[in-house]
């Protein structure tokens, strides 16, 4: 990873300086190497919500956030979204170049030949109540990959974690499919691998053993752009989540597993689902839009508006004008009576007109319309998170490898600050 440490930060304690390297990021970002703080002033740093600290270097996402830029490997995602092929971007996020043809076709042949589950695992499914949670099912039919794919376990061993990323890749779309058609009940339909990795999808969500499916290209070509936009967004809570379990050199399915549990929670992937409930709700109530912004601003009040804000972009989420133009398009096409399109612009305007949300630099994320497009595809409302896992999935194997791969790779173990009791006598029970 390239750095250079030019420079230097001076701190002063008790009378005392001490010199802590700059590192200087590619586009001018800047970071205080902290990593011989403690060892050399006996202080760690705090940092609620790791808002100011990073734990890594890395080279396979660039966001600048006041600007509303978003880039894999150096390539804007706009220009990705326009040309590339889902299978292709994430061999780019992988491995750090966009593929030749030969490379990218020895890439899909790898995931084609692992596009099935073990017969054994049909039976984790069963095993699930009709109304679990698609990403409950699907963060632990991911965690048993460990059991059944146990000879690629290894994350340190090269050709088991190759193989490791082939399978993960490849199994990722046959679970999520089978997670849908487990909870309405229909069987499940085997990957077909003449298809696309798109076509092969949405085939095993919505093929029935008795009729011929017919494939809206509209929605294949929707579905490769929205995982390309949500492959991969740096430090972001699911992959950080992928990283700190994945260092302790446990294998990449049980990594992955805990970054699914981690973008099921309503502040991050999960977003998508609830910002279609909160804008049916909206709709059931009247289209009250001023109160729910009202409700949005009072601090006394938990609702927040979903799709709304980021850690990072304090700017438009280029990803979410994206998905609004293709929410455009299909709204048009397909669903012109879907009242929902329509209430989440209005929504918007409200928002951004209103001080509260643009003094807080609050915008449209990339939640805040895809789950109007997925509605439109025929998607449920439980099944958008499991969608935006399928997108992020090859951003969470980049980092996992990126890590495994780092010189000096450690467990990552942050340290706290204790503030609660000094030593104290024990009372027994007895006089408690
Ligand atoms: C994703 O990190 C990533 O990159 C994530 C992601 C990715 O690709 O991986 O981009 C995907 O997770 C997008 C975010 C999806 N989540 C939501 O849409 C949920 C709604 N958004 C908020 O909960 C919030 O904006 C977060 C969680 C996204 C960000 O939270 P922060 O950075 O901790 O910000 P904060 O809660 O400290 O908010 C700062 C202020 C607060 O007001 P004050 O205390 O200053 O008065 O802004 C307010 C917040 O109350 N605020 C909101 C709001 N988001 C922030 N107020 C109303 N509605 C909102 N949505």
């Amino acid at each position: 990873m390239s750095s250079t440490n030019e420079e230097t930060a001076k701190l002063i304690i008790d009378g005392k300086e001490y010199a802590l390297p700059i590192r200087i990021g590619t586009e001018g970002n800047r970071a205080i190497d902290v990593s011989k703080l403690y060892a050399m002033t006996g202080h760690i740093t705090l940092d609620d919500g790791f808002a100011n600290t990073g734990p890594t270097m890395s080279m396979i996402c660039y966001v600048d956030g006041e600007n509303g830029v978003l880039r894999y490997r150096g390539y804007r995602v706009e220009e990705l979204a326009e040309r590339c092929d889902f299978t292709e971007t994430a061999y780019l996020l992988i491995y750090g170049e966009l593929p030749t043809g030969d490379q990218l076709e020895e890439f899909r042949t790898n995931i084609r030949v692992h596009t099935l589950l073990h017969e054994g695992m049909k039976r984790i499914f069963a095993g699930f109540p009709p109304q679990a949670h698609p990403m409950a099912i699907l963060s632990a039919v991911v965690g048993a990959l460990a059991i059944y794919d146990k000879d690629s376990a290894d994350p340190v061993d090269p050709v088991q974690s190759e193989l490791a990323i082939y399978r993960m890749l490849a199994k990722m779309p046959t679970i999520t499919a089978f997670c849908y058609k487990q909870s309405i009940g229909q069987p499940f339909i085997y990957p077909q691998n003449k298809l696309t990795y798109c076509q092969n999808f949405l085939h095993m969500m919505f093929a029935v053993p008795s009729e011929q499916y017919r494939m809206p290209v509209d929605f294949v070509n929707a579905l490769n752009v929205l995982l390309i936009l949500h492959a991969e967004h740096g430090q972001n809570c699911s992959t950080s989540a992928v990283q700190m379990v994945g260092s302790s050199n446990v294998n990449l399915f049980s990594s992955i597993s805990a970054g699914i549990c981690a973008l099921w929670g309503a502040l991050h992937g999960g977003a998508n689902e609830a910002c279609i409930k909160m804008l049916e709700d909206i709709a059931a109530d009247g289209r009250d839009l001023g109160k729910y912004v009202d409700r949005a601003k009072d601090p006394d009040d938990p609702f927040r508006l979903m799709g709304f804000g980021h850690r990072v972009y304090k700017n438009y989420d280029p990803r979410a004008t994206i998905v609004k133009e293709i929410c455009h398009r299909l709204v048009d096409k397909y669903a012109a009576d879907d009242p929902l399109f329509e209430l989440a612009q209005e929504l918007e305007e409200v928002a951004l007109s209103d001080p509260y949300f643009v003094e807080r630099k609050l915008y449209p994320n990339v939640d805040f319309y895809s789950g109007i497009i997925y509605r439109i595809m025929g998607i449920p409302n439980n099944m958008f998170t499991a969608l935006f896992a399928l997108g992020r999935l090859p951003g969470w194997v980049a980092h996992w490898r990126e890590m495994h791969l780092a010189p000096g790779k450690r467990i990552h173990r942050p340290r706290q600050l204790y503030t609660g009791h000094s030593e104290r006598e024990f009372v027994p029970l007895i006089k408690r």
